[in-house]
């Protein structure tokens, strides 16, 4: 079960810290204000204090499984959990980015550890437009910022806990198909003129895999990793 054991703190400098091989699978690490959150490719992850869900979960994908494809399970997880509790249309930028009415709200980051996944997670909940940051890439949006309701934050983190707690145990049992419709009717890419390090094409879907179409020139490309940029 996703969410036992728990450890809260106040404040740390990123809840990806307070995993440790110790930890069952399932246990989680939440805080109300991170001073070093990490975000994809090196990246920072910045909130303002109580303003957010900020989650780290242990996992212990089973052998036969691609743990790379947690990032999918999670960022699926998170939008279905965002619908339920805004009542609207959620959309994932592959790989790891959840949008509510083009802004990213979530971001998921996974890392490898030997036989670990630890899977953080940030919704930004009650943000106003001023708190949030200037120089993202995708324009950045919180709850709040969309429909001007302020939610208890640990709603949000139950919700998105409940959902990640059943797609992953169906991610455990069938693999990347538990999720795929999912995505695909989500997929906020699709149709999109891109570049990524395979140059520049229209994103066209996610395949079996995991992995992001791309339809160029010289054929369709599939990208399994790395910077995705909308061109405009
Ligand atoms: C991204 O969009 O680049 C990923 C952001 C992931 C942020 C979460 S917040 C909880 C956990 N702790 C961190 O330091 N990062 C993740």
């Amino acid at each position: 079960m996703i969410g036992e054991p728990r450890t809260h703190v106040a404040e740390c400098e990123s809840t990806q810290l307070l995993l440790g091989p110790d930890d069952p699978e399932g246990a989680i690490a939440t805080t109300d204000h991170q001073t070093a959150g990490r975000g994809r490719l090196g990246r920072a992850w910045i909130e303002a204090p109580g303003t957010s869900a900020l989650v780290s979960v242990q996992l212990r994908p089973p052998s036969g499984r691609r743990a790379s494809e947690l990032s999918l399970v999670a960022a699926a997880a998170v939008a279905l959990a965002l619908e339920d509790v805004t009542g609207t249309a959620a959309q994932v930028k592959w790989p790891n980015d959840v949008l509510l009415a083009g802004r990213k709200v979530a971001g998921i980051l996974a890392e490898l550890r030997g036989g670990s996944v630890v899977l953080g997670i940030g919704v930004n909940v009650n943000q106003t437009e001023e708190q949030l940051p200037r120089d993202a890439k995708v324009p950045p949006g919180s709850l709040r910022a969309l429909d001007g309701v302020e939610r208890d934050r640990e709603g949000v983190l139950a919700a998105v806990l409940h959902r990640l707690d059943r797609l992953y145990a169906a991610w455990r049992e069938v693999g990347l198909a538990a999720v795929h419709a999912d995505l695909g009717e989500r997929d906020y890419l699709r149709g999109l003129q891109v570049r990524t390090d395979a140059g520049l094409g229209v994103a066209a879907g996610i395949d079996d895999a995991g992995r992001l179409l791309v339809r160029t020139d010289g054929g369709t490309v599939a990208v399994a990793s790395g910077e995705i940029d909308l061109v405009p």
